[in-house]
């Protein structure tokens, strides 16, 4: 028997931004009604409803079969309707919003009353940001309600940034989907903690930290350097619903916390491990280091060139699913450093990879 509220028949709508409104006011009216449209961000693709509407929002929860323990962002179209969303806004977020609204920042603030408890864990605080992508702006106008949206894919998988994603996971889940093409930032937004002082970074993302530290120079970073003095302190510090496990294909994924040469022996003799075993096996490479396992029968996706970590990032998502529509033993990757975007990819990968990274061997680092 089909799940209460599924299949339903999902509607593609192409929109393209500045163009005919006419797909986007009748998704726009799904909304209103309470029912599920998934529409284009700069980040990924969301999974949209109505943010003032218990029922609609429970049918975001539904659709992913995502747990009510998972705070859900909610989208504005701009920042001048901050407060029917969050019950103050400090001088700081009003900063914030001036210098990266719209864009892929999510703030966290207070909870407004208009916003029910479910689309915030139940918790006194809520996400919210002004998406940069046109399209999810002009819905949000016309819906004329704040729309709370997480990213449009199945919970704890991969992230969407096409409407094929989107379709993958939710074909018959959601109501309609805004095809707008793909992403341009292609990892989710930063979330930063205004509740407390000094701001924290729940989860870097498109805005880097270091463009936040221009502006908020005593923002805490995601990771911790030091151990805490009782034992081992976690890498990253708590963030509700930021599980371990997240943004994972279906595949293993292995990934070495190293670059160049280093990193790309590990992968070499990693992915002969698995070959030798007569499986298959895929990996994610930069354009300059696709040749190094060339003829080695690995399964190769580039991203792009090392030196635009942007077209890594809006590349990361899609070749991560292409890899794990082969259905390999394993995905082998690397990171791209912890600085700027590098920090977003750090924290994915290590999440695909299930929550911990691999170190590189002393040989692989040329040393002794
Ligand atoms: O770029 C993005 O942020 C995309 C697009 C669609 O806007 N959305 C997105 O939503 O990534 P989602 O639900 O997949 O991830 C939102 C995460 C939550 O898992 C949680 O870690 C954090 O944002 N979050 C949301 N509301 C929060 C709150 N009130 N307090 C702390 N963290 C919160
Ligand atoms: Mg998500």
């Amino acid at each position: 028997m089909a799940e209460e509220g599924f299949p339903v028949t999902t509607l593609v709508l192409p929109v393209t931004p500045g163009g005919d409104s006419a797909a986007v006011e009748q998704a726009a009216r799904l909304v209103r009604a309470g029912r599920l449209v998934a529409f284009p961000t700069e980040t990924v693709y969301g999974l949209g409803a109505d943010a003032t509407s218990t029922d609609a929002v429970e049918r975001i929860f539904a659709a992913k079969q995502r747990p009510y323990s998972d705070p859900l962002i909610v989208h504005l179209a701009a920042a001048a309707a901050l407060l029917s969303v969050a019950q103050e806004a400090p001088p700081l977020a009003w900063a914030l919003a001036e210098r990266f609204w719209p864009g892929p920042l999510t703030l966290v603030l207070r909870r407004a009353e208009g916003i029910p408890p479910v689309v915030a864990a139940g918790g006194p605080t809520v996400g919210v940001r002004v998406p940069a992508h046109a399209v999810a702006r002009e819905l949000i106008a016309r819906a004329g309600v704040p729309i709370a949206a997480p990213s449009a894919n199945r919970f704890m998988h991969t992230s969407p940034t096409t409407a094929a994603h989107v379709l993958a996971d939710l074909d018959g889940r959601v109501d309609c989907v805004l095809d707008a093409g793909p992403c341009s930032v292609g990892v989710e937004s930063t979330v930063l903690d205004l509740t407390r002082d000094p701001p924290r970074i729940l989860r870097p993302g498109g805005v880097t930290f270091e463009a936040l530290r221009a502006l908020v120079p005593n923002v805490e970073a995601p990771t911790r350097s030091a151990p805490a003095s009782d034992g081992e302190a976690p890498a990253i510090l708590p963030a509700p619903g930021q599980l371990e496990r997240h943004y994972a294909p279906r595949a293993r994924v292995v990934v070495f916390d190293a670059q160049g040469p280093a990193a790309l022996a590990a992968i070499a003799r990693e992915a002969e491990r698995y070959l030798a075993r007569g499986e298959r096996v895929g990996a994610l490479m930069l354009d300059e280091e696709a040749t190094a396992l060339a003829g080695a029968g690995v399964h190769i996706q580039t991203l792009g060139p090392g030196d635009d970590l942007a077209e890594v990032s809006r590349r990361l998502y899609a070749a991560l699913r292409a890899l794990d529509e082969l259905a390999p033993a394993v995905i082998l990757s690397h990171t791209f450093g912890t600085s700027g975007l590098g920090l977003a990819l750090w924290d994915r990968l290590r999440r695909a990879a299930g929550g911990s990274l691999r170190g590189v061997a002393a040989e692989d680092n040329g040393q002794p």
